[in-house]
């Protein structure tokens, strides 16, 4: 098979890393390569932050969910969505001078502008994931990174426009990683629409799960007062604490990003 290829449908997150360290010749690479990601009107809308403080580290397990392996891994990247420095950038270019002269207000960053910038930073870190694996390192993105908004905006000094979408931590995978196998997807017919969306009907979600309910939650005790699959989820994920916070926090940079 084409070794792209291969490498896209044999990856899996990888959640602990041998002790080495990952050579800065290797970061370089990563690095690189997410910086050439596509990006919207090539105005790359985004920042990386490398955590290279082991006490920042430290704190991110906390502020992210109690997930040690932040402060294990050897690499680990901060994407920011980032529209600060364009929006600097047209203060220094005197474009608030030139609205005025045109009669018109200078607008601010808004909310598509945000999605933009988190698709761009997305994007940028998918393509240092793909990189990584591509030179035998493992890697698991930490989406708990937007929870404590205000934690995190004054632990990297962020600005108004600045928000942080994701985090990848990076490593050498133990060998109980390595063989560990690759957990399923669900099949494409669930998720790949012709033209049109689809709705599915009970029988398709009932197929959809079943390796899940049959397999995988075979011998899994349900959450307290869940009595079946999609109830244990929605306790266990949706209305979960975490996520909760995850709810608040974005609200409160939402606010702040569009209050203006
Ligand atoms: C946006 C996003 C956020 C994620 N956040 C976390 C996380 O906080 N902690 C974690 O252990 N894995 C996290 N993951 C990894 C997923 O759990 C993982 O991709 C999923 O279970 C499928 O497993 P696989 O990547 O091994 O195929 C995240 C993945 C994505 C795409």
């Amino acid at each position: 098979m084409n070794q792209t290829l291969e490498l896209l449908n044999g990856r899996k997150s990888v959640r602990a890393y041998e002790t080495k360290d990952v050579p800065q010749d290797v970061r370089d690479e990563i690095i690189k390569a997410a910086l050439r990601a596509p990006t919207a009107g090539n105005m790359m809308l985004y920042s990386i932050l490398e955590i290279k403080d082991q006490a920042i580290k430290e704190k991110l397990v906390e502020t992210c969910d109690n997930q040690p392996m932040i402060a294990k891994a050897p690499f680990v990247l901060l994407f920011l969505a980032d529209y600060q420095r364009w929006y600097d950038y047209y203060a220094i270019a005197g474009v608030e001078k030139m609205c005025t002269k045109k009669s018109v207000k200078m607008r601010t960053p808004e909310e598509g502008d945000l999605l933009l910038a988190c698709c761009d930073a997305l994007i940028a870190a998918q393509t240092a994931v793909v990189a990584a694996e591509a030179m035998g390192l493992g890697t698991c993105y930490i989406g708990d990174i937007l929870e404590n908004y205000e934690v995190h905006r004054e632990l990297f000094d962020l600005p108004d426009y600045v928000l942080p979408i994701t985090m990848v931590c990076f490593g050498y995978p133990t060998g109980q990683q390595a063989s560990r196998p690759q957990p399923p997807r669900y099949d494409s017919e669930f998720i790949v629409f012709e033209n049109k969306y689809k709705r599915l009907s009970e029988d398709e979600f009932a197929r959809m799960y079943s390796y899940r309910i049959n397999e995988i939650f075979k011998n899994v005790a349900f959450a307290d007062g869940a009595e079946n699959f999609g109830q244990h989820f929605y306790l266990k994920k949706f209305d979960a604490d975490f996520t909760k916070e995850m709810n608040r926090s974005v609200r409160a940079a939402l606010k702040n990003w569009t209050s203006k």
